[in-house]
């Protein structure tokens, strides 16, 4: 970036503008201005209203719901930033939406998450910052590099301040089994394992717990909650295997789709955590509610990108100062 080190931009989408404007805040750098219509067709329009010339422009747009509109308006920005001469395009995309879609469950099915990256890379993008990816070798569909942070640093620092008695860090699923293993080892907790299967698509069945939960204040971190249904299975499995009927759960990602909520308002979950990943809905606010804002360690992670600074340093408190 040489001769460019002031001209790094911030650009957001349409997909998470209070998130946005937060990062802009934490960095006390304005986002670019820029026109994002919608035709009446359903076609994206983008236009930039500033010069791009040259520059380190960090696009912030989750890929969340409406999916589909929120990735063709990440691809469009992409393509317009590239043809306005930008030097470098960071997608700083902290929901991944299809990262679900990573492998084949059966046979004729794709892999989306891979078409996903595949169209980032082709639109022009050099670089990529995201969160807490529902499988960490999605990383491994980008030939760019890409920066995969997570709120569990966060998390856990918001269950110190809350109090750790007779605790236990339960995963909802196998699958994140190592991302509760960090949490519990960060938190000096014990650690149980849910087992799931899913019958079909978008049904949650538990078939067993690995751990003993009897007299212990469960902490779930889910890396999504969409229809709310692999943590309600999880909470039933819980307590009829003697958990303390105070279940607070942490989840990076609130889709909160459908009637997700109101299967989460139960007097027996205590607390439901969430990140600002993604936009929660004002009606999506009830007392248990709590949005933990991951505003500033993306502003730090594009911080430290523009500067050519170390981005793992940030999720080591012995390794922060590091150049
Ligand atoms: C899948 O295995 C994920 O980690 C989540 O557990 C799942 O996607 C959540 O979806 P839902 O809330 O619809 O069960």
């Amino acid at each position: 970036m040489a001769g460019n080190q002031n001209r790094y931009k911030l650009l957001a989408g349409n997909g998470n503008p209070d998130l946005a404007s937060a990062i802009a805040a934490y960095l006390d750098r304005p986002l670019t201005r820029r026109t994002l219509k919608q035709f009446t067709d359903g076609e994206i329009f983008c236009s930039i209203e500033e010069n791009m010339r040259g520059a380190d422009v960090f696009v912030i747009q989750p890929t969340c719901p409406p999916v589909n509109d929120n990735l063709m308006e990440l691809l469009i920005i992409i393509d317009t930033l590239k043809r306005a001469s930008a030097e470098r395009i960071t997608a700083v995309v902290p929901y991944y939406g299809y990262a679900r879609q990573e492998k084949k469950d059966a046979p004729r099915e794709p892999i989306t998450a891979r078409l996903v990256a595949d169209m980032i890379e082709a639109a022009g993008c050099h670089r990529v910052i995201t969160m807490d990816l529902h499988a960490g070798a999605i990383q491994g569909f980008f030939d760019i590099p890409i920066d995969h942070l997570t709120a569990l640093s966060m998390v856990a620092e918001y269950f110190r301040q809350s109090g750790l008695e007779r605790s236990i860090v339960v995963a909802p699923d196998t699958g994140r089994a190592k991302a509760a293993e960090k949490l519990a080892a960060e938190l000096g907790l014990p650690m149980a394992v849910i087992h799931k299967h899913r019958p079909v698509q978008q049904q949650a069945e538990v078939t067993h717990i690995a751990g003993e939960l009897h007299g212990l204040r469960p902490i779930v971190f889910e890396d999504i909650v969409s229809t709310g249904g692999t943590l309600v299975a999880g909470i039933d499995a819980m307590l009829q295997a003697g958990a303390e009927p105070d279940i607070r759960i942490a989840v990076t990602h609130a889709l909160l789709t459908g009637n997700a909520v109101e299967r989460l308002t139960r007097p027996e979950v205590s607390e439901l955590v969430v990140t600002d990943t993604v936009p929660v809905a004002p009606e999506k606010h009830t007392p248990k509610l709590r949005v933990l804002s991951v505003a500033s360690l993306l502003g730090e992670a594009i911080q430290r990108i523009h500067d050519g600074r170390s981005v793992s340093a940030l999720f080591d408190p012995k390794r922060r100062g590091e150049a």
